[in-house]
């Protein structure tokens, strides 16, 4: 352009000339805060016309000048020659009602910035960045308006970035490996973070706690992050089947990106900001979706003293269903999961999931009289479909599938997605079966595929292996719980199990996205190969109160529980909807004490667990009603205890306080503590 006449430019290319000359001038900068005041959002662009945003607290930089804009496959990327037209300012404050849930009103107050952001050169596409501006954190989202320059969205990547403005450590897991979510976290500085998954957690120099995550993933394929230099983490979608990650005609949101910010890491526990990014209840009446606890066929299979295969192990047998329903009821469980119930487990079930048919039972599985028995018990059937990622092959059956357990009173379904990752199956272009990402686009409709024909039975959904949580269980409640990280199975396979500060990670990190199906309550803490599971008994107990999920399980055998009566009527007694959650103390990967309030009463539960050291820990019961008196049942590690040491070392204990007590615990190495709380 240097030896370009002036008027040959503007000749050649008028529009050049006119951007230049509007992007010379300061843009403007165009800011929103909290309705405390104490977070701000700045938006603005560069001379390029490069948009980016900013987000300070009270007054410090939380993540510096980050990017914004889109690539595409099949049109350029939008990025530059970017102006901000018509920002839109709106407050909004209200409370709604969660049919079941980690607390039952929910306040959603936040401010919210809508700017437009328009070319000024090139294609004259448009769109809008819509940003929520809470007084715990930040959503944004792209939303794209129907237009000639832009019918369909081919996207091969988000150009959206966090840049962290100030040194942090961050708890991460990495992105785009074969074992999909089920990793142990990194504890590294930001600048080590590699690929790495949402919720990431970071820890500033100060104790501010951020969390990167999303909201509302909706027919958009996960967000991951990658580190392009220094602190600056940028989005990486995960794949798509046939070229872009993203196909979506306009017009179209993105799901949000959320920045979540707390002063400690208990401040990230009360937080609501995923699920009120949610859209609301799309699904009406749905006083049949029941939060319950169950019992199952399950850990012995892990345990490899059963197979899911037919043959001398079977586990999932009539007899053997019978008592375990005659268990459930005798106790008090709501249903009871049976795995390995249908054809298609013989051989190597990993990854031929071609053979699975959802609707013939074993021969010595009698599905019909069993669903009979159990509802004849007050118990329901928990209905397994282990898929081996074969999504296209589980939908070729699903409404047969779904038909057949609604008829039979099944109203919940477990599915499972075992593959390695991106070796998940479905129907791409033309029909044609391809390899696709746990987390991909495809896979986000599939899981919604499923969702919505569960629904229209009334049968809940728990996905293993599934996509990430990002609070859809607002707008579907029959989404109950998932997995998505390390579960209690991998104590039963041992060496290595989870470590001892596994959980007291999981608190401020997975379980930030919403439930989990984690699968809680061994008593006989051994492993397959007869090594040590890294927790006390104690530990076992506090689990149902630190992890949240409106299904949970007592995952050991019956004569474990018979065993040990006292500590199981903790278990039996524990509830599984909640009216309110309390952070109450704890540091990422070490300790995390979550206190909640019963749903049907006045009860309030603490669960504590620690990692793998003793620690005392101080438990102020704040929470509790002013003047009211209770009495705490603990449930806390004896004076042996610890996961080296004796494990079943169990103190059961009462005692009377108010809400100006505190309560001084110790845990063990690998232990924990659980109590309930009565008023007197
Ligand atoms: C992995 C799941 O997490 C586990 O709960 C299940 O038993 C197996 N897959 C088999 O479906
Ligand atoms: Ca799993």
């Amino acid at each position: 352009m240097r030896h370009v006449p002036m008027l040959a430019a503007l000749l050649l290319a008028p529009w050049l000339a006119v951007a230049g000359a509007q992007e010379r001038m300061p843009a403007p900068v165009h800011r929103v805060a909290s309705p405390d005041g104490s977070l701000e959002v700045s938006v603005t662009t560069d001379g390029e016309g490069r948009a980016s945003y900013a987000v300070a607290r009270r007054g410090l930089p939380l993540l510096a000048p980050s990017r914004l804009g889109m690539l595409f496959v099949d049109a350029p990327k939008l990025e530059r020659h970017l102006a901000i037209e018509a920002p839109r300012y709106r407050s909004h404050d209200a409370t709604w009602e969660q049919p079941w849930g980690e607390r039952r009103y929910v306040r959603d107050s936040y401010n919210e910035l809508v700017l437009t952001l328009a070319e000024t050169a090139g294609p004259k596409r448009r769109f809008d960045v819509v940003f929520r501006v809470f007084d715990d954190g930040v959503g944004f989202r792209y939303a794209f308006p129907r237009q000639d320059a832009l019918p369909t969205l081919r996207i091969s990547e988000e150009l959206t970035e966090f840049n962290v403005a100030t040194p942090a450590i961050a708890w991460w897991i990495p992105a785009g490996e074969w074992n999909r979510e089920e990793y142990l976290y990194h504890r590294t500085p930001v600048e080590e973070v590699g690929d790495a998954q949402t919720p990431i957690t970071l820890r500033t120099g100060d104790g501010t706690h951020l969390v990167i995550h999303e909201a509302a993933l909706v027919d958009y394929a996960g967000m991951n992050l990658t580190r392009v230099d220094g602190r600056r983490l940028k989005a990486q979608l995960t794949p798509g089947t046939d070229g872009a990650k993203v196909v979506r005609d306009a017009p179209m949101d993105t799901p949000w990106r959320t920045i979540l910010v707390g002063d400690d890491a208990s401040d990230l526990v009360e937080s609501s900001l995923i699920l009120n990014l949610n859209a609301p209840n799309a699904l009406g009446d749905v006083s049949w979706v029941k939060p319950m606890k169950y019992v199952g066929i399950w850990w012995q299979l892990h345990l490899d003293r059963l197979t899911w295969a037919t043959g001398p192990r079977h586990g999932a047998t009539t007899a053997r269903t019978r008592r375990m329903i005659d268990f459930a009821a005798g106790h008090g469980f709501g249903g009871v999961l049976v795995e390995g119930w249908n054809i298609g487990w013989d051989g190597d079930w990993f990854g031929n999931g071609q053979d699975f048919s959802f609707t013939r039972a074993t021969p010595d599985f009698d599905l019909p009289a069993l669903a009979a028995y159990a509802r004849a018990r007050g118990v329901m059937l928990v209905g397994h479909h282990e898929t081996s990622g074969h999504a296209a092959h589980y939908e070729s059956q699903l409404d047969d599938a779904l038909d057949l357990y609604a008829q039979l009173g099944v109203g919940a379904v477990k599915t499972g997605y075992v593959a390695d990752a991106g070796q998940a199956k479905v129907l791409g272009a033309g029909g044609r079966l391809r390899y696709a990402w746990h987390e991909g686009q495809a896979m986000v409709r599939h899981h919604q595929l499923v969702v919505d024909a569960a629904a229209a039975r009334r049968i809940t959904v728990n996905p293993h292996e599934p996509v990430k949580d990002t609070g859809l269980r607002r707008t579907y409640p029959n989404l109950l719980t998932r997995e998505g990280a390390r579960g209690m199975e991998y104590n039963a396979w041992g060496e290595p199990g989870n470590p001892p500060g596994h959980e007291a990670t999981l608190a401020y990190t997975r379980l930030l996205a919403g439930p989990m199906d984690f699968t809680p309550g061994i008593f006989d803490m051994r492993t397959r190969g007869g090594g040590r599971m890294a927790t006390t008994l104690a530990k076992q107990l506090a689990l149902y109160v630190v992890i949240h999920s409106p299904l949970q399980m007592a995952a050991d055998l019956p004569e474990h529980y018979e065993a040990r009566p006292r500590a199981f009527q903790f278990i039996k007694d524990v509830p599984v909807d909640w009216s309110d959650t309390r952070g109450v103390a704890g540091e990422v990967g070490e300790y995390a004490v979550i206190a909640r309030r019963d749903r049907a009463g006045d009860d309030w539960y603490v669960g504590g667990v620690g990692d793998g050291v003793a620690r005392d820990v101080t438990v102020p019961l704040g929470f509790l009603d002013q003047g009211r008196r209770y009495i705490a049942r603990i449930h806390r590690d004896g004076p042996r205890a610890g996961w080296r040491d004796d494990q079943h070392d169990l103190v059961i204990e009462d005692r009377e306080v108010g809400a100006d007590d505190a309560l001084s615990l110790r845990i063990a190495p690998g232990g924990g503590f659980a109590i309930r709380l009565q008023p007197r």
